[in-house]
């Protein structure tokens, strides 16, 4: 494809208003042409930012449209599987925000459906520590074998406050701990066989009906192991970090040390309110490598079976979440996704 990739957002809150942003200034080889949102009202004034960008209410008009080659979807998990399930049906690329869908039933069924209708990958799943720069080193460094055999990875997942919808436990579990298990089985390039969710102390400054922070244990098929803290209300900022330990040495990311300022006999950085600044970058790479893959005709990235198997473990979390016990993950049988090509996806 010569022509910049017509791209369509479907849900402009948080992330799909960033990454029309994004679209619209800083991504080479695109052009946003219309966002659509079930509050239209929200639609036309993320649309009037963006000057030729048309509104809808309805995701199914945008994604059928001739002028809208690729779509990017961010509306909420609930609505992705109908949604994906369009875009597969009208041939469309997407880059579907995390989670693929809700639970593990649907999430198979659109393998299955991309498998079956198209035939190849056409969906990509919005994991985006894939992309970040730090992510990338430190699974090019284990894929060098210079650290040996990887054995453990430690994963801390802070955020200043929950958004209000976290309403129970199992949110933590479905929307924040599932990026450590996409990263756990792309860095160990293995999927998880057992889950155990263990809570802690509840912080006293949780809102009322979160057990928060909790603390994730995985057993990786290969025999490593993956330990994850996720405190959503730490009320201190956003912070991701990751160390993975080895057999010849250990390496740590997002220690956040770019800008350390000394002064008045103390020395600090700063740490971000939320996720659009620490993956900042992470979002605009993933953004962009998604745009050259589909001008390309390819798909690149998380595929529909690291979104499905990412929330059958997020699934198995929070049957483990009830009882504190480990809980085995039941994935589908590999040939579900026999059309993805091997080296894709974990
Ligand atoms: N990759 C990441 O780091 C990351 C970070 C935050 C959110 N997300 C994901 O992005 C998605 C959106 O999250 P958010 O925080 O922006 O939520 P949000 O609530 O801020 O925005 C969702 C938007 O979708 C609209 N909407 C609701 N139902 C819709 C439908 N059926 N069709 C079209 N639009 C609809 C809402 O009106 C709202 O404007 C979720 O899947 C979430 O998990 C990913």
């Amino acid at each position: 494809m010569t022509a910049p990739l017509r791209v369509g957002v479907v849900g402009v809150g948080i992330m799909g208003a960033d990454h029309a942003e994004r679209l619209a200034s800083r991504i080479a080889g695109a052009d946003l042409v219309a966002v659509a949102d079930a509050d239209v009202d929200h639609a036309s004034e993320v649309a009037a930012r963006h000057p030729g960008v048309r509104a809808t209410a309805d995701a199914f008009d945008l994604i059928a449209a001739d002028d809208v080659d690729a779509v990017l979807i961010a509306s909420p998990g609930f609505a992705h599987e109908e949604q994906v399930l369009a875009c597969l049906a009208h041939g469309k690329y997407t880059l579907c925000e995390k989670p693929l869908t809700t639970d593990s039933a649907s999430a198979l069924r659109l393998v299955e459906a991309e498998r079956d209708k198209v035939g190849r990958p056409l969906v990509q799943v919005g994991f985006m520590r894939r992309f970040d720069p730090e992510y990338v080193e430190l699974k090019h460094l284990i894929d060098s074998g210079r650290l040996g055999r990887l054995l453990v990875l430690h994963n801390i997942h802070r955020n200043k406050t929950s958004p209000p919808w976290f309403r129970d436990s199992s949110s933590i579990v479905n929307d924040s701990l599932v990026h450590e298990v996409d990263v756990c089985r792309w860095l160990f390039a293995e999927e998880i066989e057992t889950i155990t969710v263990l809570t802690p102390a509840t912080s006293g400054r949780a809102p009322v009906g979160l057990r928060d922070p909790q603390v994730a244990i995985f057993q990786l098929a290969g025999g490593g192991m993956a330990t994850t803290e996720v405190f959503v209300n730490s009320h201190v900022g956003y912070e991701v970090r990751c160390e993975a330990v080895a057999e010849l040495g250990s390496a740590t990311i997002g220690l956040g040390q770019n800008l350390l300022v000394r002064r008045d006999n103390g020395y600090g950085g700063h740490i971000p309110d939320d996720y659009r600044v620490r993956f900042a970058r992470a979002y605009d790479i993933e953004v962009q490598d998604w745009v050259r893959a589909c001008r390309r005709g390819t798909v690149v990235g998380p595929t529909t079976w690291d979104g499905y198997a990412a929330t059958a473990v997020a699934e198995a979390g929070v049957a483990s979440l009830a009882t504190g016990r480990p809980v085995r993950v039941e994935l589908a049988d590999r040939a579900a996704a026999r059309h993805l090509c091997p080296e894709q996806g974990a």
